[in-house]
C-alpha cells in the first residue's frame, strides 16, 4: 500500500503550518501507522520541533532535491514517532539552484515514490510562499490541508492557494485534492475569530474540520525542547486537539489505543457545533463518538 501524501500548505506566516504539521502526525504515529515528515521549509522549524540538529545536518532534503544524496540516506528518526526528511536554512538555495532541472516541479514527487510503500502517511510542512519548493509539495502530495488562522486577513491568502491549487493540478498534479481546513490557535471569546469562522464555513462547508486547535501555550513551549506537544505533555488541550483532529481524518479508533482517561479528556476538546445542535444541547460528531465511548466502557 502506498503512502498518503498531505501537504500541509496556507501562503499566508505564522498560521500554524508547522505546529500542525508536527503534532497531527505525532497523533497519527500513535494510532500505530508508519509516519514521515518531510520539511520543505528553508527555515527548518518542523525539523528543529522534531529533535534534528539542522546545525549539523549532512544530508537532507537539499541535497535529495538536488540529486546529491538518495532519500533512504537523508531520512532520519525524529525524537517522536515517525520519520523525517529534514530541511537546513540552505534549502533555500535550491529555489535558483532547482531551476537548472527541467522536472524541477517533480524532484519531491520523484524522490518520496523511493519511500512510498514503506509509510501509511506523510506530511510535508511548507513554506509561507508559493515557490518552487512548494510547487514541488503540492505535485507530489495527494491531498492539501489548510490551517487557518481566524484573524482578519485569515481569508486573503486563501484565494491565493486555491488558484495555485487549480494551476498544479492542470499542469502537474490532477488528482490534488483539498483534505480540509483546520482553524488554529481558536479563541471562541473572539467575535473577529467567530465572524471568520462562519466565512470559512460559507466557501468549505463540509471541508471545514469541526476540531478546533485552541490556543495552548505548550504547543508554543514544545519546540523549544525539540519535541512534538504531544510528547512534551500529551494531556494539554492543544496535543488532544490534534489528537481529535487525527481521529477525524482517520474515522475514530474504536478505544484501541486510548486508555479511559484519554475519552474523558477527548470529551473536552471543543469541536464546532452546528446553530441547531447547539439550540438542542445535542454534541456534534467528535463529541457524540467520544460520549458513546465513554457510556459504553460505564456499562463495562
Ligand atoms: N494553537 C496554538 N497555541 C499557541 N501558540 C501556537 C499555536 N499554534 C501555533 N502556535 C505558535 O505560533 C507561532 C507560529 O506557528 P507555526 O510556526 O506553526 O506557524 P507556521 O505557519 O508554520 O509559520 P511559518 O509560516 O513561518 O512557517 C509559533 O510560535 C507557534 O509555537
Ligand atoms: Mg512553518
Amino acid at each position: 500500500m502506498t503512502a498518503r501524501i498531505i501537504a500541509v500548505t496556507n501562503q499566508k506566516g505564522g498560521v500554524a503550518k508547522t505546529t500542525t504539521a508536527v503534532n497531527l502526525l505525532a497523533a497519527i504515529a500513535r494510532r500505530g501507522k508508519r509516519c514521515l515528515l518531510v520539511d520543505i521549509d528553508p527555515q527548518g522549524n518542523a525539523s528543529v520541533s522534531s529533535g534534528v540538529n539542522i546545525n549539523r545536518l549532512e544530508q537532507g532534503i537539499y541535497e535529495v532535491l538536488l540529486g546529491d544524496a538518495n532519500i533512504d540516506q537523508a531520512i532520519v528518526a525524529s525524537a517522536d514517532l515517525y520519520d523525517i526528511l529534514p530541511a537546513a536554512p540552505d534549502l533555500a538555495g535550491a529555489q535558483v539552484e532547482l531551476l537548472e532541472f527541467e522536472d524541477k516541479d517533480y524532484r519531491l514527487r520523484d524522490a518520496l515514490a523511493q519511500v512510498v510503500d514503506q509509510y501509511d502517511v506523510i506530511l510535508i510542512d511548507t513554506p509561507p510562499s508559493l515557490n518552487v519548493l512548494t510547487i514541488n509539495a503540492l505535485a507530489a502530495a495527494t491531498d492539501v490541508l489548510i490551517p487557518v488562522q481566524c484573524e482578519y486577513f485569515a481569508l486573503e491568502g486563501l484565494s491565493g492557494l486555491i488558484t495555485t491549487m487549480g494551476m498544479v493540478r492542470t499542469a502537474l498534479n490532477p488528482e490534488l485534492k483539498i483534505l480540509g481546513v483546520v482553524r488554529t490557535m481558536y479563541d471562541g471569546r473572539n467575535t473577529l475569530t467567530i465572524e471568520v469562522s462562519r466565512q470559512l464555513n460559507k466557501h468549505f462547508r463540509e471541508k471545514v474540520f469541526k476540531t478546533l486547535i485552541p490556543r495552548n501555550i505548550r504547543l508554543a513551549e514544545a519546540p523549544s525542547h525539540g519535541k512534538s506537544a504531544l510528547d512534551y505533555d500529551l494531556y494539554c488541550k492543544g496535543s488532544m486537539a490534534y489528537i481529535a483532529l487525527a481521529n477525524e481524518i482517520l474515522g475514530p479508533t474504536n478505544g484501541k489505543h486510548k486508555t479511559h482517561s484519554d475519552e474523558k479528556r477527548l470529551e473536552r476538546i471543543p469541536v464546532e457545533q452546528t446553530r441547531g445542535e447547539q439550540a438542542k444541547g445535542k454534541k456534534s460528531k467528535i463529541g457524540a463518538w467520544a460520549g458513546r465511548f465513554t457510556r459504553r466502557k460505564h456499562a463495562q
